[in-house]
């Protein structure tokens, strides 16, 4: 006998679905129209995670870095690994669009650049215009392309808006000996043509109604890039902006012209680079980003907070938002990157 799920969202719509015994329900949910983001199916991305509110259900395998254990307590579940035993809601921390966008598109790019942007960080420029349409993604959400020559394919942010020319950006750091930094480095050359697949996942910025607080780890840096793009063609979103944005030593900063920018386009827009472990010769901010968290700006008005980077960095900030009291009121977003080789991004 199947249960009844309704799958609630952050847009307030609610769709019901059925779930045949033993079905996932990312599978159930495929099968009834509804595309809920999804991208490893493995339970590796956490990509098409949600919460369950009431119900009973099952996970097959939940990687730690797609959800912590206080995510398992807080009943959050990845769609892909998800069985239900009862009649159960789950709620989508996303827009019910996403689910009904098309499915992700592959198409072939070719690289125009890779620009050194610091000593760990590229930005690769690719041209998708010979796309039969223009590439349709939120900034925030990202990409998958794979290595010419190979069969592996690599996550990353898009650092661009969508644009009507299909030039895409994207903010890679270089590993001393990864895939994707071996073939930027040795291989990749003008001209080449990629292939990729997008748009993917469902980190991407919400109605701005509340102050915005961003925070970068790396090259999560990649995800706000785009968003502020879009604000800087506005003049700003309406609310201040706080960008925080951490690395391991100062030589790791990149496009920091670009922030600058920010400032003088973006009505209201202030951006802190913060060192973790910095040079004696640094000026800046130093140790960890919650630690330079303006608490009045926090508190004065409830803000959205927005958190893209590695899994320690984003578990460090929600455990301060907790220690602080001010989990409840303050809207969360986050996107991890992930260590597995199939799924890393940045
Ligand atoms: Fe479910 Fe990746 S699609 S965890």
């Amino acid at each position: 006998m199947s249960h009844n799920v309704a799958l609630s969202f952050a847009d307030g719509k609610t769709l019901f679905i059925a779930v045949k015994p033993n079905e996932l329900l990312l599978d159930a949910a495929l099968r009834q129209g509804i595309s809920l983001p999804l991208d490893c199916r493995e339970g590796v991305c956490g990509t098409c995670q949600g919460r369950c509110e009431a119900g009973a259900y099952s996970q097959d395998y939940v990687d730690e870095e797609a959800l912590s254990a206080r995510d398992l307590a807080q009943r959050k579940v990845l769609a892909c690994q998800t069985r239900v035993t009862s009649d159960a809601a789950f709620y989508f921390d996303h827009d019910s669009s996403l689910c009904h966008a098309e499915e992700p598109e592959r198409i072939s790019a070719l690289v125009i650049s890779v620009e050194l942007v610091s000593g760990t960080t590229a930005i690769l420029h690719l041209d998708a215009s010979a796309a039969p349409r223009q590439l349709q993604f939120h900034p925030g959400q990202y990409a998958r392309l794979r290595i010419p020559g190979t069969d592996d394919w690599r996550a990353y942010s898009f650092a661009n808006r969508p644009n009507a020319q299909n030039q895409l950006q994207f903010l890679i750091r270089l590993l001393p000996d990864g895939v994707m930094s071996n073939f930027l480095r040795e291989r990749c050359q003008p001209g080449l043509t990629l292939e990729l697949e997008a748009p993917l996942g469902s980190f991407y910025l919400r109605q701005v109604e509340r102050p915005l607080v961003l925070v970068a780890g790396g090259t999560g840096l990649s995800a706000f890039l785009g968003m502020l793009d879009e604000m800087a063609e506005k003049g700003g979103c309406g609310q201040p902006v706080r960008l925080f944005y951490g690395v391991t030593q100062e030589q790791d900063l990149c496009e920091g012209a670009r922030l600058e920018a920010y400032r003088a386009r973006i009505a209201d827009f202030d951006y802190q680079p913060v060192v973790s472990q910095p040079s004696p010769a640094w000026q800046g901010l130093s140790g960890y980003i919650p630690e330079h968290f303006d608490r009045r700006f926090l508190t004065d008005q409830a803000c959205d907070l927005y958190l893209c980077g590695p899994p320690p960095m984003v578990e460090a900030v929600k455990t301060w938002l907790d220690q602080q009291g001010l989990g409840e009121e303050t809207r969360l977003y986050s996107e991890k990157f992930l260590q597995s080789a199939s799924t890393r991004r940045g």
